[in-house]
């Protein structure tokens, strides 16, 4: 393989505390003991991100994302002290995405305001629900006026936020599905993404099944949620993503155009291109020990280089989740291929009716939407 050209690239930091940990979660997520060591975690951040520098050299900063875990558990001062660290270090794009995740119940007023000031200019809200009955059954430390109140503050800051919504919850009604929507879009946010509770392996829940609804009734619930979000104006554009026109976040869009990102913090994984390889690099993942790595030289747990067999499907698993699919001339930029490599593959999921494709762009039809597995495994390697 040979890239012509490189990807955009983003930054994802991720910060791996909770006020506790929700039995559905399957995230590197660690409920805090004590207290959060804030000052040595942000120097850990920084020293990661120093060692990352030589493998994306000189290469402008497109987006950054602070995921969780609960990265609003930091203060404005600590998020202040991360982002002036990573303008000296990278090229930040003047007009870089920069969003960062928060928890109802984590803030007031006064750190969002220091979040807005450091730079931060996307909120992405875990809301989940806005009823009593399901935040208990989802195990959530927030309950719904804590919901309701962390929408208040944040439209204060940012006219751009994300709500993160689940549906198909315990004993949950196609009506209180619907009724989370409208609250939802009742709040103003320019992104909404919705997502089918799923039983994650070694979890609480996969341990001991809350009563969910059945696959007819969730299914009904994705459609009316589809349906409502679209009478509103949202665009869905991904699997569980919605946005409002202009408003789609550029930082996932790029990880579904199988852009690049390097990612630090426990944990955390990222995907460099070269022009003759493609990386993936995995930090530590437990807290302790990602600390301790870094304060030993290197968090860097694991790096390969990606088979080039199995770049095609790679390049699939992100690019066929975008509703809009992608432009034909994308693969080969991307993953140095010629499409020709794969068009037994495309030819087949088309007779199937799986997938679309004109001169142009290849997408996901919708029963391609509906049965993306199916139509994944027809690029296995
Ligand atoms: C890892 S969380 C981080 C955000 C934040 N800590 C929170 O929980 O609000 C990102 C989002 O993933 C979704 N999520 C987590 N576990 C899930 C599961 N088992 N099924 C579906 N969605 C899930 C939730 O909507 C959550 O807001
Ligand atoms: S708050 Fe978010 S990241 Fe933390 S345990 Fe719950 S779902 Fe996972």
């Amino acid at each position: 393989m040979k890239l012509t050209t490189l990807p955009p690239l983003s930054l994802y930091l991720h910060f791996p505390w909770c006020i506790r940990k929700c039995p559905y979660c399957d995230f590197n997520s660690h409920a805090v003991k004590n207290s959060l060591p804030e000052a040595e975690y942000i120097d850990a951040l920084i020293a990661d991100l120093e060692h990352g520098l030589p493998l994306i050299w000189g290469r402008p900063v497109q987006t950054i994302f602070m995921g969780g875990g609960t990265p609003s558990l930091f203060s404005g001062e600590a998020i202040d002290r991360l982002l002036c660290a990573i303008r000296a270090r990278v090229n930040l794009l003047p007009d870089a995405e920069i969003t960062l995740e928060a928890n109802p119940g984590t803030f007031e007023a006064d750190k969002f305001a220091a979040y807005r000031a450091a730079g931060i200019n996307r909120l992405s809200i875990g809301i989940q629900s806005f009823n009593d009955r399901h935040l208990a059954a989802l195990g959530r430390a927030h309950n719904s006026s804590e919901a309701r109140q962390a929408i208040e503050i944040a439209r204060t800051h940012f006219d751009n936020f994300n709500l993160d919504l689940m549906y198909a919850l315990p004993q949950q009604t196609l009506a209180e599905a619907l009724a989370d929507i409208d609250t939802a879009i009742a709040a103003g946010p320019t992104h909404i993404s919705a997502y089918h509770l799923t039983l994650e392996a070694n979890t609480a829940f996969a341990a001991a099944p809350p009563p969910l609804p059945d696959d007819d009734l969730s299914a009904d619930m994705q459609e009316a949620i589809e349906q409502r979000l679209a009478a509103a104006g949202f665009e869905h554009y991904e699997t569980s993503a919605f946005a409002r026109p202009g408003r789609r976040t550029r930082h996932n869009l790029n990880y579904w155009r199988f852009g690049d990102y390097l990612g630090i913090g426990a944990g955390a994984h990222g995907k460099i291109s070269l022009p003759d390889r493609i990386v993936r690099q995995a930090r530590y993942r437990h807290p302790a020990e990602y600390l301790q790595q870094i304060r030993a030289g290197s968090a860097i747990q694991s790096e390969a280089v990606v088979p080039v067999e199995q770049l095609p499907f790679e390049f699939m698993l992100n690019a066929l989740r975008l509703t809009e699919g992608f432009e034909l001339a994308l693969f080969q930029e991307r993953i140095g291929l010629p499409l020709t490599a794969i068009l037994p593959e495309l030819t087949r999921a088309e007779q199937e009716r799986l997938l679309g494709r004109d001169h142009l762009r290849a997408w996901p039809t919708e029963k391609g939407q509906r049965f993306l597995n199916t139509l994944l495994e027809r690029f296995l390697p």
